[in-house]
């Protein structure tokens, strides 16, 4: 299947974007991986970049859990975590990537005896410096695992305050199925006396009931993937009249079997019906792409129009917890692309 002869490669690529749904972890290329694995003698799984390429083959979220958890304990200093963030700015930055919502996994490290302020400090050096020499803003969001205690979360959130300032939410991620939103009730309602928005994933594997409770009880701005929304038109119904942000990663969901194929997946469906959905690459090391293999894909096999295309990002553009006048300035320049490439 081509694309359409007026949405080419170098028309996505200049498209100002933005991106809400990356885990910071899961930009780590097996090239940087061997780097840092090097210079910190940590032995690694495979014996070359090309193995650990074709170890990249998931059955389902639990199976890319398992490589993606064992591939970050390369990482153990601050400028590995600085190292890491910087090559994802870069790479986002040469597809016109103008703001990024970034999530990192603390526990993942923490556990590891990885000091969450190295962690941070590391984000946040790469963050400062993304923005002021690549012009990328940034926003950082903390996840908690869920396949890990409510207790363990809280205490997590606990050795966050002394950074408060540096992340603008929390969310929740790893194992869905079995691991409901309601568990992380109290850890959220302290998140948000502490002024921190709130985002889950929810809809991935797990069924529709999981997004209902990440919106009553965790309190969420956004749905993270959410893509199983469709099969609950109240919850539908619920998602489009109070314009929640869907951040849906199309190659992510391919990978892990959620859809089939490109072809087969539901974001033109989830637009169709009103929905404020944007696209995103999650774990792009792993899945095939950033934003723009992203939008490529996802145009090719579901047909998206160039109207489609204008509406994604600038659904990510008004989802992001971005200040309202950045929003607008981002959202003009979107608008002045597409006039002037009509
Ligand atoms: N789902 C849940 N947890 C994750 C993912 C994902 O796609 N990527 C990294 N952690
Ligand atoms: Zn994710």
């Amino acid at each position: 299947m081509s694309s359409s002869p007026d949405i080419t490669k170098t028309f996505i690529q200049g498209i100002p974007k933005a991106e809400l749904h990356i885990h910071i972890e899961g930009s780590l290329e097996p090239e940087l991986m061997f780097e840092i694995a090097e210079r910190n003698g940590v032995s690694l799984p495979y014996s070359s970049v090309e193995e650990a390429r074709r170890a990249y083959n998931f059955s389902d979220l639990q199976s890319f859990l398992d490589i993606y958890y064992q591939s970050m304990q390369v990482l153990l200093h601050e400028q590995d975590f600085y190292d890491l963030t910087r090559a994802y700015l870069q790479r986002v930055s040469s597809q016109n990537v103008r703001h990024v919502e970034i999530f990192f996994d603390p526990q993942a490290h923490t556990d590891r005896g990885v000091p969450f302020e190295t962690v941070i400090t590391g984000i946040h050096r790469a963050l400062e410096d993304g923005e002021r020499q690549l012009s990328v803003s940034s926003k950082l969001i903390m996840c908690f695992l869920r396949h890990l205690s409510a207790e363990s979360a809280m205490e997590t959130l606990r050795s966050s305050l002394p950074f408060r300032e540096w992340i603008v939410g929390v969310g929740l991620d790893s194992s869905e199925v079995g691991h409901p939103p309601e568990d992380f009730k109290a850890v959220f309602d302290e998140a948000r006396e502490h002024g921190f928005l709130t985002v889950a994933h929810a809809g991935e594997e797990g069924s529709p009931e999981y997004i209902w409770q990440a919106l009553d009880d965790l309190k969420v701005s956004r749905i993270d993937h959410g893509v199983r929304c469709v099969e609950d038109p109240k919850l539908v119904e619920r998602l489009r009249e109070e314009r929640i942000p869907l951040t849906v990663c199309p190659l992510s969901n391919v990978k892990l079997r959620v859809f089939g194929s490109i072809e087969d997946h539901n974001l033109k469906q989830m637009l169709d019906l009103g929905l404020c959905a944007t696209m995103n690459s999650d774990d792009p090391a792993y899945f095939g792409g950033y934003m723009d293999e992203n939008f490529h894909a996802t145009q090719e096999g579901l047909h998206l129009t160039r109207g489609d295309i204008h509406r994604l990002v600038k659904n990510s553009f008004q989802a992001s917890f971005l200040d309202a006048e950045r929003k607008q300035l981002l959202s003009d320049e979107l608008d002045e692309y597409f006039a002037s490439h009509a």
